[in-house]
């Protein structure tokens, strides 16, 4: 969808009015949406959208939605918005988002979409981490109220002026109109949008006595649909104001003609407002005096709204390349880590250009070379099952039966019942001629749906009560662990993929060139392994599935 951006459009200071531009990329998603579903489709979320740039009146605006994955009646659309000068041809990259859409069908009856097949290896890229994105959306609330219990008291800022938040409270009604509703009289997510952004703009707006932009939008949820005819309600006030920027919390109610109406709640939002001056650096924003109660609770929780935002941000959004080798463990992060291990191996197998280094009877070793990194991938099929391959191998305690590089591995933390840290002692000696160690992170997935693999994924992370000692050289890794695919009834496709690390060149270039064959006895007792322990963890899945 490409859009001029005409006066109408514009606030006052002629730059695109955020909730025009929320209009449209819903717009643009939900066509998206319906011409893969071929039935109409409602907004049931939107991820978190950050706002780079403002967009001025006169430049086009570009929008690009696509369809990652379908999975039963929701798919996942990735939006992507860049703005450009017509004059001079330059373009940037706006904001990117991904929304959550639902298809409706006839009556109550739930729709089985289609599955996608993805084909290029961004879309195959897309389509796998797709499924931990949404792992991670249905988790959000559970999340969130769970950070939230265990956030502490924030410090009280220091400066002069305060300002009431009772001064910056807005609530306004719109009547739901056929213009603002779909072809099925409801109205669009994006306008709920639209008029959520403008009550917000409006509070942020008192709070600083300027003109406030916005900054970045919190996922949200949209919990029931409006009508044609119903009117809504939007109440909006300053949750707190930091140094920089503040964060604004509208709540969205619908309601009917009726005698006496009852309202539903629809939808509450969170939004981050920052004020530029001349040059477009972030002013210092007066401090807020929340209201008793219900306002105390809210600023207490906008601050560790904050924390979580910057957690996510700089977790989920770095590409992988960009987020250090190993990240300090927090309980605060767990969510997203666990989210950045698995897509990172993801994208990883999810690369085209894969090489075929060395194969060796069944053991095939493959290689991937990039611009910063190497990765290694080996590759083997066993007579066994997907899910007992899985069980084997997703306990890092049990490599040492057939890894000679693995001497110990010590649970510290079963997190949850999916990712657990570890503390791995390697018999490779380091340079030092120490043995080495790590502090993983591992993270195990079933799939998702039929043709997705088993995942067991490592990353290495920082734990305060595991530091580096002289007794091992502490080591890194960035992003490795298994996919397993199930073959056949009986068999099964057992990748180990590896990006390599400074500690594991020496070890796949020696391999690569012909000069050891270690990577095909370890693997040769890898199957071993699994092939002598399958018949017990068959018995122990009996049991659980008992
Ligand atoms: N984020 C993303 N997807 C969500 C979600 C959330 N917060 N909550 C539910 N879903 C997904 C479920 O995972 C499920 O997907 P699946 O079928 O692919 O497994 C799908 O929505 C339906 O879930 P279900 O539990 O059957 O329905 P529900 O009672 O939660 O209803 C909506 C979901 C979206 C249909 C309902 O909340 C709604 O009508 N919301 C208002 C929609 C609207 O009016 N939008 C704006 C106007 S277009
Ligand atoms: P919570 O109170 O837990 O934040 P709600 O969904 O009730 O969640 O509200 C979302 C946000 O909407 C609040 O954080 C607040 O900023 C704003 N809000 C809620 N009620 C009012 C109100 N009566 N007046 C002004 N703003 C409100």
């Amino acid at each position: 969808m490409s859009q001029l951006v005409l006066p109408c459009h514009s606030n006052h200071r002629g730059e695109l009015g955020a909730g025009q531009l929320l209009k449209w990329m819903d717009t643009a998603a939900c066509l998206s949406a319906e011409r893969h579903a071929g039935c109409p489709c409602v907004t049931a979320s939107m991820d978190d959208i950050y706002f780079e740039h403002t967009i001025s009146v006169g430049q086009v605006v570009n929008i690009k939605a696509k369809v990652n994955r379908a999975f039963n009646s929701s798919m996942e659309v990735g939006i992507q918005v860049s703005h450009e000068e017509l004059c001079s041809g330059r373009r940037w990259s706006t904001c990117k988002a991904f929304a959550t859409f639902v298809a409706q069908g006839q009556g109550d009856a739930k729709v089985k979409l289609k599955p996608l097949s993805p084909q290029t290896e961004e879309e195959k890229i897309e389509h796998s981490i797709a499924a931990e994105r949404r792992r991670m959306r249905l988790a959000h609330k559970d999340t969130l109220k769970d950070l939230l219990a265990r956030c502490p008291q924030p410090e009280t800022r220091e400066g002069s002026a305060v300002v009431p938040a009772a001064e910056t409270r807005v609530e306004s009604v719109e009547l739901v109109l056929p213009p603002h509703a779909n072809h099925q009289g409801n109205a669009f997510g994006g306008q709920i949008m639209a008029w959520m952004e403008n009550v917000a703009t409006i509070a942020a707006s008192r709070l600083c006595r300027a003109h406030p932009t916005l900054s970045a939008i919190e996922m949200f949820h949209f919990r029931g649909p409006s009508h044609v005819g119903d009117r809504v309600l939007l109440k909006a006030i300053v949750n707190n104001a930091f140094k920089n920027s503040m964060e604004v919390g509208v709540c969205a109610e619908a309601y009917g003609q009726e005698p006496a109406p009852s309202r539903r709640h629809i939808n509450s939002a969170f939004m981050t407002f920052v004020v530029l001056d001349e040059q477009g650096r972030p002013r210092a924003l007066p401090r807020l005096q929340p209201e008793p109660q219900d306002g105390e609770r809210r600023y207490r929780e906008a601050s560790a709204r904050q924390k979580i935002r910057l957690d996510r941000k700089y977790i989920v959004s770095c590409r992988q390349s960009e987020v250090p080798l190993s990240v300090p463990w927090d309980q605060s992060n767990k969510v997203y880590l666990s989210y950045n291990n698995v897509s990172a191996l993801k994208t990883l197998v999810a690369k085209a250009n894969w090489v075929l280094a060395r194969e060796q009877e069944k053991v095939r070793m493959y290689t991937l070379e990039e611009d910063q990194f190497l990765s290694f991938r080996m590759e083997i099929t066993v007579r066994i099952t997907a899910a007992q391959a899985f069980s084997l191998l997703s306990d890092p305690r049990r490599r040492h039966e057939w890894d000679g590089h693995y001497a110990t591995a010590e649970l510290v933390q079963q997190v949850d019942e999916d990712d657990a840290i570890y503390h791995v002692v390697s018999r490779t000696p380091s340079p030092e001629n120490k043995p080495q160690d790590f502090v993983i992170l591992a993270s195990r997935r079933k799939p998702c749906d039929k043709g997705d693999p088993y995942v067991v994924a490592f990353r290495s992370v920082t734990l305060p009560t595991h530091p580096p000692t002289n007794t091992f050289t502490r080591s890194e890794t960035l992003c490795s662990g298994f996919c397993i695919w199930p073959e056949t009834e009986e068999t099964s496709k057992v990748a180990y993929y590896n990006q390599a690390t400074p500690a594991y060149l020496n070890y796949v270039t020696t391999n690569i060139a012909g000069l050891s064959s270690n990577f095909y006895a370890t693997f040769v007792a890898c199957e071993k392994f699994l092939l002598k322990n399958k018949d017990e963890d068959e018995l122990i899945l009996r049991l659980r599935d008992l």
